[in-house]
């Protein structure tokens, strides 16, 4: 029921129509019979600080941010947590006796998706791609404290610049860099290994892996990004392999979880918000 006391939350962003936030997120909130409502709103760029000042007028509770916005809405917030300041993005806003904070929740929710299968700490993290959730998921799991990150890229001066930006967040952690040729050596010595490019998605190379079962060690965790096919060909290969796989799903929707807790106080469904997910993708 939509009342005079329902609460709005939302999505900004640009394209924002095949957004899947609202989906799992009113799922959430009907599970915990909240009386919020999930909107998905096209903002562009011109018009980002006139609707971050007029949802906080509106008495709106917070909101997403998604592409394109992700970097550029930190300058028009008024705090910013440590970790979204690390990482140079912010992805959940909380509004708050009239100010806006800021928040980054994409690493965190890779973090807990990879925690249902394995610790992080002081385990090898082999991470391809170098793009902006690499660097979400790449300074949240220096900051779990794994051993070491080594950073593979087709574009190396890319790699190089986040492994720069790291190491001036966190001073003492192990990155390397390596081109794509390198791959299938370096995944030899890894425990985990995190896909952050689009290779496999539905529409991009959907064919591809970026290896090849035969290059997967069996006591490896691989961790796809892509979550639309479910199952991508490079998740086959690593089931082929014997590996333990962590699907896209999952930090989609533990970075939406860790959203509805910092907005209501209130731990989410993720069970409901995941079976909401899966029926939608099917
Ligand atoms: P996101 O925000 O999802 O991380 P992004 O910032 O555009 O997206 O980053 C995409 C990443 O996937 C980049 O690291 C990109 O490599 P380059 O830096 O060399 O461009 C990587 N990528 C995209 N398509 C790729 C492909 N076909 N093969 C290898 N890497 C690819």
């Amino acid at each position: 029921m939509i009342n005079g006391e329902t609460k709005i939350v939302g999505v900004i962003g640009d394209p924002i129509g095949h957004s899947f936030s609202p989906i799992i997120n009113n799922a959430a909130f009907e599970h915990l019979n909240l009386n919020y409502k999930y909107l998905a709103f096209k903002v562009s760029q011109d018009s980002l600080t006139g609707a971050i000042g007029g949802a906080n007028k509106l008495g709106f509770k917070g909101l997403n941010v998604t592409i394109p916005h992700k970097e550029h809405v930190l300058v028009t917030l008024d705090q910013v947590d440590t970790i979204a300041k690390n990482i140079g993005a912010v992805n959940v806003i909380k509004f708050h006796d009239d100010e806006a904070h800021g928040y980054n929740t994409d690493g965190i929710g890779c973090l807990k998706a990879l925690e249902e299968k394995t610790k992080v700490v002081n385990k090898k993290v082999l991470i391809l791609g170098a793009g902006g959730a690499s660097r979400a998921i790449s300074n949240q799991l220096i900051d779990a404290n794994i051993e070491s990150l080594e950073i593979i890229n087709r574009d190396l001066n890319k790699a190089e610049s986040l492994r720069s930006d790291v190491l001036k967040n966190y001073s003492n952690a192990q990155i390397e860099i390596n081109p794509l040729t390198e791959l299938k050596n370096k995944i030899q010595e890894a425990d985990i290994f995190i896909n952050t490019t689009p290779i496999g998605m539905k529409g991009y190379e959907e064919q591809n892996s970026p290896l090849q079962a035969q290059d997967i060690p069996e006591n490896i965790v691989v961790n796809d990004i892509v979550y639309n096919p479910l199952e991508t060909p490079l998740l086959k290969e690593a089931k082929e392999a014997g590996a333990k796989t962590v699907n896209g799903i999952k930090m989609l929707i533990y970075q939406a979880a860790e959203g509805i807790e910092i907005w209501t106080g209130k731990k989410a469904p993720t069970n409901v918000m995941e079976d909401k997910l899966k029926e939608i993708l099917k």
